[in-house]
């Protein structure tokens, strides 16, 4: 993304940060997780983060654990990461994320080095290269759990239109978001839409190529 296009893209949920939707997306996110069920002390990462919606989802299964690592959590906005350190203090989750100001994509991570790569409600801001870039940061059999709007009801206002990714055409059926996952280089793509209120999102779940059949994640 060029620099531009990051700073706005920033300053837009900076702005956003105090007043954002966290019911909705919170709920997206736990469905999310839920559905992924992240065994605790792997590595995971929550892309374009937020106010933690799934950093903290996940958090709070792994809570009493004992799981060694912190959920690695990304964001580009400083307000929305402010937000998600306060959320995590409240909830008593302060020290099981790392937070991190800053791009996405690339996640800031070796390759190879994560086992589960989630991204709620993001993904259409990321764009294309999210998607190559998480085949990256994979290991061979790693997973990876995405939410997509649905097409035919996405209607960002404002700055927020103009900052989502035109490389990746919104997926309207399910269908369509196995086939968006599949042509990226994913392997065991499921997907399925997900009922929020009146809102609708599709939810997509898949590994990368490589795996022994066991479960990395
Ligand atoms: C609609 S919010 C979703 C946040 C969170 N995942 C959730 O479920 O609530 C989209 C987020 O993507 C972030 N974002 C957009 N492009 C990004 C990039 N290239 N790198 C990191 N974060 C990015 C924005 O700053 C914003 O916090």
């Amino acid at each position: 993304m060029a620099s531009t296009a990051t700073s706005r893209m920033a300053q837009a949920f900076d702005e956003l940060s105090g007043d954002y939707d966290d019911a909705h997306h919170d709920a997206v996110a736990a469905e999310l997780t839920r559905w992924l069920d992240p065994s605790a002390g792997r590595a995971v990462a929550d892309a374009a983060c937020g106010t933690g919606a799934v950093a903290l989802a996940v958090a709070g299964r792994w809570k009493g654990s004992g799981a060694a690592s912190p959920v690695l959590a990304v964001d580009l906005s400083a307000g929305m990461v402010a937000a998600g350190r306060a959320r995590a203090e409240r909830a008593g989750l302060a020290g099981a994320v790392d937070w991190r100001v800053g791009p996405a994509v690339p996640l800031p991570v070796r390759a190879g080095a994560l086992d589960l790569v989630l991204c709620a409600s993001s993904l259409h801001f990321l764009g294309r290269a999210a998607l190559a870039d998480w085949l990256r940061a994979l290991r061979p059999g790693g997973r990876v759990g995405f939410s997509l709007p649905v097409a035919s009801t996405f209607r960002p206002r404002g700055v927020f239109a103009e900052l989502v990714a035109a490389d990746l055409p919104l997926p309207e059926t399910a269908e369509d978001a196995v086939r968006l996952t599949e042509a990226a280089g994913f392997t065991a793509v499921a997907a399925r839409t997900f009922q929020v209120g009146t809102r609708a999102v599709l939810l997509v779940r898949a590994e990368t190529p490589g795996g022994e059949g066991g479960r990395a994640g």
